[in-house]
């Protein structure tokens, strides 16, 4: 049964579908049997795997409307262990938020998530900017969510309000759910200020809710996007695909700790 990682913040633009897509493509490079769920109407994590565009008329979008079944949009990616469900092409309508409203959203994308996961070692959720509907939905499905925050002063504020919607969650809907870690992206040693914030951070949050590996800035990325291949694939010995390799690392022994743990206490209780 594969672990499922929200990847969430309420900031825009801090790096969550590069940290996902980067992430996705480390695990598969890994062996990791791996899946990426966009739930962004930006329909980006597609066109960072190199999905083509007729690949990305539909997904889990149509899903939800009950347009499309879930095995009719899971495609392939160069990777051979690595799977992606796009967003689709539409995009957050009265017609959607009303379906959603009636048909209760949350239990279905967990459904779906659950139908896939037993086939997965993991399943990674791209989710929108900010902490609407869909992202509330994608952490009531998940085991566990990663925050990417840039090392910038304002971060720091938000990030206190993303851990109080996670505690939320967490009492109302989805008592297990944990922190696979706050993730520092675009770190850029050169700037005080990226490592004033890091120091920060490090000494605010417990070791294990914060990631030792930060991802370095690297202007290379929007090229490699561009043409649909992760820095991974594209160039493995960049230090910027390195830092997502340590982290990937991290992030899988995580989940074998985690699994290990679940497996002696299941026996424990026989
Ligand atoms: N480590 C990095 N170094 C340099 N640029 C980066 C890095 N990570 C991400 N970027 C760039 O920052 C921009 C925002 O990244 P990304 O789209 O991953 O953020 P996001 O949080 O998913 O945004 P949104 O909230 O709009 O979904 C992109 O142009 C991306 O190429
Ligand atoms: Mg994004």
């Amino acid at each position: 049964m594969g672990k499922v990682i929200a990847i969430a913040s309420q900031k825009g633009g801090v790096g969550k579908t590069t940290t996902t897509v980067n992430i996705a493509a480390s695990l598969a490079t890994l062996r990791q049997r791996t899946l990426v769920i966009d739930l962004d109407e930006q329909n980006a994590v597609g066109f960072g795997l190199g999905l083509s565009r007729q690949q990305m008329e539909s997904g889990i979008y149509d899903v939800f409307l009950g347009r499309k079944k879930l095995r009719d949009i899971i495609h392939s990616t160069p990777l051979p262990t690595l799977k992606v469900i796009p967003y689709g092409k539409g995009t957050l309508t009265d017609e959607f938020e009303r379906f959603v409203r009636q048909k209760g959203s949350a239990p279905l994308l967990r459904k779906y998530v659950d139908a896939v996961r037993k086939s997965c070692d993991f399943v990674l959720i791209d989710c929108p900017p900010g902490m609407g509907d869909l992202t509330i939905y994608a952490l009531s499905a998940c085991d566990s969510v990663l925050v990417p925050m840039q090392p910038e002063p304002l971060s720091l504020k938000t990030l206190t309000q993303i851990l109080k919607i996670i505690r939320k969650v967490r009492r109302n809907v989805n008592p297990d759910l944990i922190m696979e870690g706050l993730l520092l992206t675009m770190y850029d040693e050169n700037y005080r200020i990226s490592r004033e914030v890091a120091k920060q951070v490090w000494a605010t949050f417990p070791e294990e809710v914060v990631f030792r590996n930060v991802i370095p800035r690297c202007e290379e990325f929007s090229s490699a996007f561009a043409i649909g291949r992760p820095i991974i694939m594209q160039d493995p010995n960049a230090e910027v695909a390195q830092a997502y390799l340590r982290l990937t690392q991290e992030i899988i022994k995580k989940a074998k700790m985690e699994a290990g743990k679940a497996e002696a206490a299941s026996a424990d209780t026989a």
